[in-house]
């Protein structure tokens, strides 16, 4: 099954937009297979953001995400990947349509919430970068006894 690597940044952490977030993608039907609370390295920043080392705004970009605590999580389900980066919407959240979470709650691109890979390969190797595979759950919920 499908996985992508999401991340509520700093800014979406201070303002209080984890709850709102998490709702938006369990209600799509997603399923969360691991989540972690974390103020993340350099290290681990420049890592993630390799492909932008050459950028104008990689420092910035670094300095930011490694600037407050993250809330790291794994979404599992059919074409996760792409829907996911329809539910964040569009990198500047001025453009972003209302409806999506940069839409909804961004106004600027080096402050814009939350983080969705760009691609399959991309999420398998940002999910491995993050987490450890004893950190991931493998369930199933529809299989799961406990609905009345
Ligand atoms: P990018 O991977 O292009 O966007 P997305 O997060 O939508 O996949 O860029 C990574 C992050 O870099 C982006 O979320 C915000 C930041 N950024 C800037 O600060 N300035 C810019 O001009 C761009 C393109 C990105």
């Amino acid at each position: 099954m499908e996985r992508t690597f999401i991340a509520i940044k700093p800014d979406g952490v201070q303002r209080k937009l984890a709850g709102e977030i998490i709702r938006r993608f369990e209600s799509k039907g997603f399923t969360l297979v691991g989540l972690k609370f974390l103020k993340v390295s350099r290290e681990l920043a420049e890592a993630h953001y390799d492909v932008h080392r050459e950028k104008p705004f990689f420092s910035g970009l670094v300095e930011f995400i490694t600037s407050g605590p993250v809330v790291a999580m794994v979404w599992e389900g059919e074409g996760v990947v792409a829907a996911a980066r329809k539910l964040i919407g569009a990198t500047n959240p001025l453009t972003a349509e209302p409806g999506t979470i940069r839409g909804d709650f961004g106004v600027n691109i080096g402050r814009n919430i939350i983080h969705g890979s760009d691609a399959v390969e991309t999420a398998q190797r940002e999910i491995s970068l993050w987490f450890k595979d004893e950190e991931l759950v493998n369930w199933q919920p529809h299989l799961m006894p406990w609905l009345h």
